[in-house]
């Protein structure tokens, strides 16, 4: 067993050794500044997994709006200011449109079928075309996707009302609020908490979670042939494959039975695979703590929706103080702080430097986000920033300067159901609850700068306590 380890360790540094003394991409971006690495690890060994968005934070500060790493013979190419970042993402969209996916667990779970992770080609381009058009569906007939957002927003108020005034924590029952509306808008069909795919799906959420989180499984990357020893997270990843598959198997199964009136977007996908001509012709918190923050959203709330009546999504222009505390929100937590990776797919530039095809390329968004330039106290939490004095919205111009969603090829696919859900849940939690921390006891900072990375950022659990508004 240690000489398969130690010979495997041998031949990869051997790897690493020979990849970056003949790489001619290394030539090309040597003129890029960034922090002098050691060698054979390059910079790998000087970041914190978890706490990767600080890292780069602190180098986007001293290097600039474009800096390099090398993590153990892998270019990075960092993106920092809004300039850069925006060249990358839309005025430059086709060069930077790829997805680095060569590594072992991005191959073994995704099978080279999927969305996110494959280089911007066309089939992709008809996917993603697919996967609007099943939420469009929802969109067009709005009530649709508005009954099924709010039917399962009223269900985890619910939950949070039938805890009392007891502290409670939260998680539990907004993940399901989230999993069975992400069900129901994929599949079509609605869903108990009980029902057997959701509990799936909350076990393959977790499982896929820990081996996919910064900081866990990236030895398997590194070390494929571990899965040959019994490598724990390796067996968490197959058990996740093996749920995944179970529950698309199902719901395939499901869909099918009911294709004629199902207008999912697996329904979209099979009558596409059925007809392909159809498809075509179809065509184209730290709020709990600023309680002067809560107090004006209930105000707003309670003026244009009243107590009685659910909050509907046209609401949505009249309620700009909300609208600019969620937009608030994305900026200053920045959940996935450097968003997806891309990767050229041909030789371009940025800030005048030379970018070699096949490089891969972060967006840093968490320092992008928290400019000062761009974004004056950026670590303070200000609702105001995306207002106009007469406290109307500011233009969507300026909003988009966030990339909140990103832009470009790869923006966000969920991103007007992602803003829908938000808000309606929002608007009807500040309608029943005032959120306050349990007594006595403290809620951690909402500095995302303390948070650890997962697949998003994400604050240590904790309670809160949801004092109903009779
Ligand atoms: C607040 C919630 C969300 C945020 C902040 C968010 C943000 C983002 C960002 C920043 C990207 C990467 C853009 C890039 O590569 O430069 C992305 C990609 C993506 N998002 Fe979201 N997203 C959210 C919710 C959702 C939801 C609910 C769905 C599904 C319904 C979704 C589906 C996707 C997909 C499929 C991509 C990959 C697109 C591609 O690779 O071309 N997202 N999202």
């Amino acid at each position: 067993m240690i000489s398969y380890i130690l010979l495997g360790s041998f031949a990869f540094l051997l790897y690493v050794f020979i990849k970056k003394y003949t790489n001619e991409k290394s030539r090309i971006v040597a003129k890029i500044p960034g922090p002098k690495g050691i060698p054979i690890f390059g910079n790998a060994l000087q970041v914190y997994l978890q706490h990767i968005h600080n890292d780069l934070l602190r180098w986007a500060e001293e290097y600039g709006p474009i800096f390099k790493l090398n993590f153990a013979g892998e270019l990075v190419v960092v993106l920092n200011s809004f300039d850069a970042i925006y060249d990358a993402l839309v005025t430059k969209s086709a060069d930077f449109a790829g997805r680095p996916n060569d590594t072992f667990r991005i191959k073994r779970l995704f099978e080279d079928d999927d969305v996110i992770f494959q280089d911007y080609t066309d089939k992709v381009r008809y996917m993603k075309k697919l996967m609007l058009q099943g939420l469009k569906m929802f969109g067009e007939e709005r009530s649709n996707l508005i009954k099924i957002t709010q039917s399962e927003i009223n269900l985890c108020i619910d939950k949070f009302a039938a805890k009392g005034d007891k502290p409670f924590n939260y998680d539990d029952a907004v993940d399901m609020m989230i999993l069975k509306s992400l069900a129901e808008v994929i599949g079509g069909m609605q869903f108990t908490d009980e029902h057997p795919y959701m509990k799936l799906g909350a076990e393959m959420t977790e499982s896929g979670v820990k081996v996919l989180s910064a900081g866990n499984g990236l030895e398997l990357d590194m070390f494929p042939w571990l899965r040959f020893f019994g490598n724990q997270n390796y067996k968490l990843m197959m058990e996740s494959y093996r749920l995944r598959d179970t529950i698309i198997t199902g719901m395939r199964q499901d869909c099918e039975t009911s294709l004629e009136s199902n207008n999912s977007i697996m329904g979209v996908f099979i009558k596409a695979q059925r007809d392909p001509l159809s498809s075509h012709q179809i065509s184209d918190s730290n709020i709990t703590k600023a309680s002067d923050i809560q107090a004006k959203l209930q105000k707003e709330v309670d003026q244009v929706v009243g107590k009685d009546r659910d909050p509907s999504i046209d609401d949505k222009e009249n309620m700009p103080y909300l609208q600019a505390t969620l937009i608030e929100v994305l900026r200053y937590l920045t959940p996935g702080p450097i968003s997806i990776p891309h990767k050229t797919l041909v030789d371009t530039s940025i800030e005048g430097y030379a970018i070699p095809k096949g490089i891969q390329v972060w967006t840093n968004l968490f320092a992008m986000q928290h400019d000062p330039v761009l974004f004056p106290d950026p670590w303070q939490f200000k609702p105001e920033r995306w207002l106009e004095d007469d406290g109307n919205l500011v233009s969507l111009e300026k909003r988009n300067k966030a990339f909140l969603f990103g832009a470009g090829r790869r923006i966000c696919v969920g991103e007007q159901f992602a803003r829908t859900r938000l808000f309606l849940f929002c608007a009807k939690l500040m309608q029943k609850f005032t959120i306050c921390p349990p007594d006595g006891s403290q809620i951690p900072s909402p500095d995302s700068r303390g948070f650890p990375l997962g697949l998003v950022l994400h604050p240590v659990p904790f309670q809160i306590k949801a004092i109903s508004r009779r």
